[in-house]
């Protein structure tokens, strides 16, 4: 007989439940969302078995609701991520996380002469690749790719 299915990490009473994050990213998601600095209750988990991503990670925040600019900031690290809004331990919703054709702020430029690298200029890009994100660079049109991503 199958084992039934198991939660890997507790389920919440309301709040936000982030999934399909790629474990490798997990701690980009927790920067770029601000993580760090909430008194919310935060718990995840990584490394879990994921059919699409090999490894994946989850977050569930207890209390926190995100406007969809906000989410979409994670795209960058987490194109497939799955929302989750949770009202009385129930799923009531649920949205993708959508790669936005341009993005400002968030990621470095990776052309060391890139005005945005020596002056206070906010970078700014737009997103060639929306599967695996890559981005071109306003200024100096240089190419950003996946591995080279460094959050600002
Ligand atoms: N979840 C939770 N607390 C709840 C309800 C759900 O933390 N009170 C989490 C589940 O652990 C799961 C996610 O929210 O990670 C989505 O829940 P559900 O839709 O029930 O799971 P699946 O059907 O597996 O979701 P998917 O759409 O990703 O297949
Ligand atoms: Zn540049």
């Amino acid at each position: 007989m199958k084992e039934p299915k198991q939660l890997n990490v507790s389920a919440i009473e309301n709040g936000t439940v982030i999934d399909h994050i790629p474990a490798s990213n997990l701690f980009k998601v927790i920067q770029i969302l601000g993580l760090d600095s909430i008194n919310n209750m935060i718990t995840f988990g990584t490394n879990l078995e994921s059919k699409k991503l090999g490894k994946k990670a989850i977050i569930k925040l207890a209390g926190i609701y995100f406007e969809d600019d906000d989410i979409n900031r994670i795209a960058l690290v987490a194109p497939e991520a799955k929302l989750n809004i949770i009202k009385d331990y129930e799923v009531i919703e649920k949205s993708v996380v959508v790669v936005p054709d341009e993005i400002r702020g968030i990621a470095r430029c990776v052309n060391p002469k890139c005005i945005t690298n020596f002056e206070s200029v906010e970078t700014k890009f737009r997103v060639m690749n929306k599967k695996s994100v890559s981005l071109k660079c306003h200024y100096c049109e240089k190419i950003t790719d996946q591995d080279h991503l460094q959050i600002v």
